[in-house]
């Protein structure tokens, strides 16, 4: 694909005339009074960096925000369709909504994200959901004063989920959810069709931002503060794939890290097929990335990896993390797993057992097969019952726990660098997380919130550790 994939300026400056009226038709229907916007995003932190980027346009047409759908004058909710369980909250939660359109037919129920780019669930709300006013598929995320516009002036419902195999609208203004940690995309869309996986129908081809817009956008933060910087893309080492070797991942990671400042830098999620040794060098050798390495292997063994499409098998998959474990040994992977993919025999399973006894994750994100529509893996044979699936999910997770309590203890005495990220749950107490991404609290005074501290872990436990400031 080339690099004709950005939203061209005129339509961007298009988009900002709308902006311009949308202000003016809330400021004469508001009058002095704020109109607010509830947006809810759901899914990966891609989906929330969509969410800051909707609520940075909401925000230039003159609304404020709220958390409370009563006062709410806007209700958006920003969806993921990665599993059946995702869709179903969303129904839920916007069937629930009938009631207060009722009362207030002013109100505008918007709908937007990866489930409302597939046309079976476009026709669902169309047609049973008759009080959702607004949805919009993932392409044209930029083109949300227009539709406001339209809502407001045209009394018509507004529906547009325009097939496209995607595109980049540079320069949106963002409201960021946070004041110290940052998501910066990186690339979007993904091309690997995982045969379970939706991402590829509802996101588009894979395309990368360029360079230099990355760069500036980090200086941007870093010089405001931001602490935190998190690289974002579906297949974060296949960014800049085509172009040459100085404008690929690991280029832009060491430009990153040469960047003035004192701030670390996360990134995710890295697909093992791309995962280069070239990749692991520059992690090693760049200070500021924090080392941890979130690598998905979905399966330990060969014959599912090969019926999930995944182009790599265990062997290949191991000898990365050998080598990550050699150039850093403090080194901390997390990963994600599905049990009971399609066919899966429990013998099969048992590889992804031994697999993660032979990696020692700090954690897993564990997940059982859910079906999509329109995937491949949709229409394979699934004669494993759920409650046998069931079963081997607790296993690997009694597995994992076992295996994060055995990690943690080894913490203890050892002093971490943590950016303290607020107040815990339990009184006069810090949370943070290690470069690790391990969780670990500790006493200490709320002014810290935002601030890299060093903390000594005192009293690890499976999934949070404890410890004091040294
Ligand atoms: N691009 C990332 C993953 C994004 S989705 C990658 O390839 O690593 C996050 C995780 O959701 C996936 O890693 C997978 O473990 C899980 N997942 C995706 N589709 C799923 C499905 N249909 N059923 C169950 N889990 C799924
Ligand atoms: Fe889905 Fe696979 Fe793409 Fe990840 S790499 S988003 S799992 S298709
Ligand atoms: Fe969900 Fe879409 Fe992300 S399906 S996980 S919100 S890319």
């Amino acid at each position: 694909m080339t690099n004709n994939y950005f939203v061209p300026e005129t339509e961007l400056e298009k988009q900002r005339e709308y902006t311009e009226l949308v202000k003016t038709v809330l400021g004469s229907r508001f009058m002095n009074k704020e109109p607010k916007a509830f947006v809810h995003t759901y899914g990966c932190q891609g989906n929330v960096s969509d969410g800051e980027k909707l609520k940075g346009l909401l925000e230039k047409m003159g609304f404020g925000f709220t958390d409370t759908l009563e006062e709410a004058s806007l209700i958006l909710y920003n969806t993921c369709a990665i599993r059946e369980h995702a869709e179903d909250r969303v129904f839920g939660n916007v069937g629930a909504l009938k009631q207060m359109k009722k009362a207030n037919p002013e109100l505008i129920i918007g709908l937007c994200g990866c489930m409302t780019q597939q046309k079976h669930i476009a026709e669902k709300f169309y047609k049973s959901y008759p009080f959702v006013d607004l949805l919009f598929g993932t392409h044209v995320t930029h083109k949300l004063p227009e539709f406001i516009y339209r809502c407001l002036c045209s009394g018509k419902r507004v529906f547009d989920v325009t097939e496209s195999d995607g595109n980049i609208a540079e320069g949106l203004p963002v409201r960021r959810d946070g004041t110290f940690r940052a998501w910066i995309p990186i690339m979007y869309g993904c091309n690997n069709f995982c045969s379970y996986c939706i991402v590829p129908y509802v996101r588009g081809r894979e395309r990368s931002r360029k360079f230099n817009d990355i760069i500036a956008e980090v200086k941007d933060v870093v010089s405001r503060g931001y602490k935190e910087i998190t690289l974002l893309g579906q297949n974060v080492n296949s960014y800049n794939k085509n172009e040459d070797p100085e404008l690929r991942f690991p280029a832009l990671l060491r430009a990153i890290n040469d960047i003035e400042g004192d701030f670390i830098i996360r990134f995710m999620t890295s697909h093992p097929r791309d995962c280069t040794f070239e990749l692991l060098d520059a992690m090693a050798e760049c200070d500021k990335v924090a080392k941890h390495l979130h690598l998905p292997f979905q399966s330990g063994n060969d014959r599912v990896l090969k019926e999930m499409n995944r182009h790599y098998d265990r062997a290949k998959y191991l000898q990365l993390i050998d080598y990550a474990y050699e150039r850093m040994p403090e080194l901390s992977i997390t990963s994600d797993v599905i049990v009971g993919f399609p066919g899966e025999t429990y013998d099969e399973f048992k590889d992804t057992l031994s697999l993660v006894d032979r990696v020692k994750y700090t954690s897993l994100f564990t997940f059982i097969f859910s079906p999509r529509k329109g995937t491949k893996a949709y229409d394979m044979e699934d004669p494993v019952s759920r409650e046998e699936k069931g079963k081997w999910f607790k296993e690997l997770t009694d597995l994992q726990e076992k295996i994060a309590g055995n990690r943690t203890a080894d913490m203890k005495g050892k002093v971490y660098k943590v950016l303290v990220e607020g107040r815990s749950k339990t009184e006069g107490m810090l949370s943070g997380r290690t470069q690790g991404n391990v969780i670990i609290e500790f006493l200490g005074d709320e002014s810290l919130i935002g601030k890299f501290v060093y903390v000594k872990v005192t009293n690890p436990r499976t999934w949070v550790v404890y410890g004091e400031t040294v």
